[in-house]
């Protein structure tokens, strides 16, 4: 199984600047040319074709049409659909590049649709978990956090996203494969930007099902790992570990990060978990890291870094995701990161920038 495994070398950061460049000149170019009630019209169609998008993954429709295309009546009879509704959602899907129809009446797989199905590249939990039920009632709350600065979160479910996570094991599978989906895209990014081999030891904190992990220890097949989570957050680790073949480099630790970390690691990364939380809560964890962190180990946070410039961000955007889930998550700019780790007795090393939006903030200690 483990063989299967591919992580590829991706471009120079230069060239895909370059091209990131050329696409955004494009989109200025569309948003001046046509009138701006148009555009803005335009934007809002992603309202229509998200929720189409949401069905076509829990049908699981794309893996479907992956063994064989059919049509529209094999597909009703297979998902248990509607044949009317489901012609009308597929029709509105192809007519994006999601699906296509051949000329004899048969859908297949497109490049983006294939992205709803399972396997390498998927974004199929994704897309049920942040298009899912949870999520979809806390932005119909957007003007409550607006307004009132709490999140929509605890307004919606009355209590926060993690404790209610642990009481509702198939929200939080969904969540946990949801967060595994979106970690495939920066982890190639993060490893053709990142030399992980100074790392004997690396702690995955708040790892989740550790593909991460997993992933850098396959390359790296002389260091070892400790990945640690709350026990919902691990569920499925185990089949991660194994498809890659590191299970036994890996000890994994149960544990809550504001009690403690667990000792005898050379790297900490931190990935996708201060976003998460307050200044307060963010400096609980950090200390608990540099309580067991050697005198030259690196604490590895890989997050977005916001910059004040009104370019298109993506960093940007999820905050507003962070800003209805979290009591007090945030996106944080390079001074924000600065001075938690000057409360911490940590200091900015570098950033490393990737291909992608995440970058990898390295702290080391005073
Ligand atoms: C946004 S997810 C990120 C997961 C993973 N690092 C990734 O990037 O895919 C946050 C993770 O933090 C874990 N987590 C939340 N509260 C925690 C706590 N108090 N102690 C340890 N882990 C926690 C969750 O279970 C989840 O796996």
């Amino acid at each position: 199984m483990a063989d299967s495994i591919v992580i590829r070398k991706l471009p120079p950061i230069r060239f895909i600047r370059a091209l990131n460049a050329f696409r955004s000149g494009l989109f200025r170019l569309y948003s001046r040319s046509f009138p701006a009630n148009v555009v803005m019209y335009e934007r809002f169609t992603a309202f229509w074709i998200l929720p189409a998008i949401r069905v076509a993954a829990e049908l699981d429709i794309a893996g479907i049409l992956e063994k064989e295309p059919m049509t529209i009546e094999q597909l009703a009879v297979r998902t248990d659909s509607n044949p009317g509704s489901l012609s009308r959602m597929m029709r509105a899907l192809s007519s994006e590049g999601i699906f296509k129809k051949n000329k004899t009446g048969q859908y297949k797989n497109t490049s983006l649709s294939r992205v709803l199905s399972d396997g390498k590249g998927s974004l199929r939990f994704a897309m049920m978990q942040h298009l899912g039920s949870l999520n979809w009632n806390l932005f119909s709350e957007f003007p409550h956090t607006i307004k009132t600065g709490k999140s929509a979160f605890s307004m919606v479910y009355g209590q926060k996203i993690y404790d209610y996570l642990s009481g509702h094991p198939h929200e939080s599978e969904l969540f946990d494969r949801s967060m595994t989906n979106l970690s495939e895209i920066s982890i190639e990014p993060v490893l053709s930007a990142m030399d992980f081999s100074n790392y004997p030891v690396i702690a995955d904190i708040g790892g989740g099902e550790g593909l991460l992990l997993s992933s850098i220890l396959y390359q790296h097949k002389s260091s070892s790992g400790i990945l640690f989570d709350l026990p919902e957050g691990l569920t499925r680790s185990g089949i991660i570990l194994n498809k890659y073949g590191v299970a036994n480099r890996v000890k994994v630790m149960e544990g809550t990060f504001f009690d403690t970390a667990p000792a005898g690691a050379d790297a900490y990364i931190l990935k996708n978990i201060l976003h998460n939380w307050s200044d307060e809560e963010c400096l609980k964890i950090l200390k608990n890291i540099v309580e067991v962190l050697p005198a030259r180990g690196k604490i590895l946070i890989l997050e977005m870094v916001i910059d004040e410039k009104n370019h298109s961000s993506f960093g940007k955007l999820i905050d507003l995701q962070m800003m209805l889930f979290m009591e007090h998550g945030k996106e944080r700019t390079r001074k924000e990161f600065e001075s938690l780790f000057d409360q911490a007795g940590l200091r900015l090393n570098k950033i490393i920038q990737t291909v992608a939006p995440i970058r990898v903030i390295e702290a080391v200690i005073k």
